[in-house]
């Protein structure tokens, strides 16, 4: 753990070399069911930059890219109430989408982002995650590719955020629960 971030991130959960190995793997399955298909990549802003980047340069297939603003939490680590920021703009009708999160906790995101997809009628929709945490589940959703399964700990890093910061770290960590506690006590006091 570099010497910058010991005070606020506990440890480190998931190593760059861990992270850019599983992608590889996962770039070979995802390649694999899309059998040189043309897809559309709908990446959900903020948390998406890093694994989207690393993702989509090992994906050896014709894809558009598009981003969707989903944002839920303010300075909590609890999903709030969801708010799109940004809407689709490709067309998906008919088209193979693959849909990429960051992390998929309690499904919230998912089941709210979903029908607005399928409304849109593609061919079919395929997610994609970086992480799955199925132990904080409350909505019926799941990934078709997972790059890890983790435990039920608050993560930053790799693009994951604690209200907009850490994303930049390159490995996943735990943050350390002061920090979340500390910013809990601060909302709580307005
Ligand atoms: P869900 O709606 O509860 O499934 O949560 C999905 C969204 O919550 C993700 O796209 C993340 O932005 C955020 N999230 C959930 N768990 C974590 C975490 O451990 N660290 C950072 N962000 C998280
Ligand atoms: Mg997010």
């Amino acid at each position: 753990m570099p010497p910058r971030w010991r005070k606020e991130v506990e440890r480190v959960l998931i190593t760059e070399d861990q992270i850019a190995r599983r992608i590889r793997v996962l770039a070979r399955e995802i390649e694999r069911d899309f059998r040189g298909r043309e897809m559309v990549v709908v990446s959900l802003l903020n948390g998406t930059v890093m694994f989207l980047a690393d993702l989509i340069r090992h994906l050896s297939l014709p894809l558009r890219l598009d981003f969707m603003g989903v944002s839920s939490y303010g300075a909590g680590t609890e999903s709030g109430d969801l708010v799109f920021t940004k809407e689709l703009r490709l067309d998906v009708r008919g088209r193979d989408v693959l849909l990429v999160d960051d992390i998929l906790d309690t499904g919230t995101t998912m089941s709210r982002v979903l029908p607005k997809i399928r409304v849109l009628k593609p061919r079919r929709i395929k997610i994609c995650v970086l992480l799955d945490k199925p132990s904080r589940r409350i909505e019926n959703a799941k990934a078709d590719y997972i790059g890890f399964e983790i435990p039920d700990y608050f993560v930053v890093g790799y693009g994951l955020d604690f209200a907009e910061r850490y994303r930049n770290l390159p490995f996943v960590g735990v943050l350390h629960p002061h920090i979340y506690k500390q910013a809990c006590k601060q909302v709580c006091k307005k």
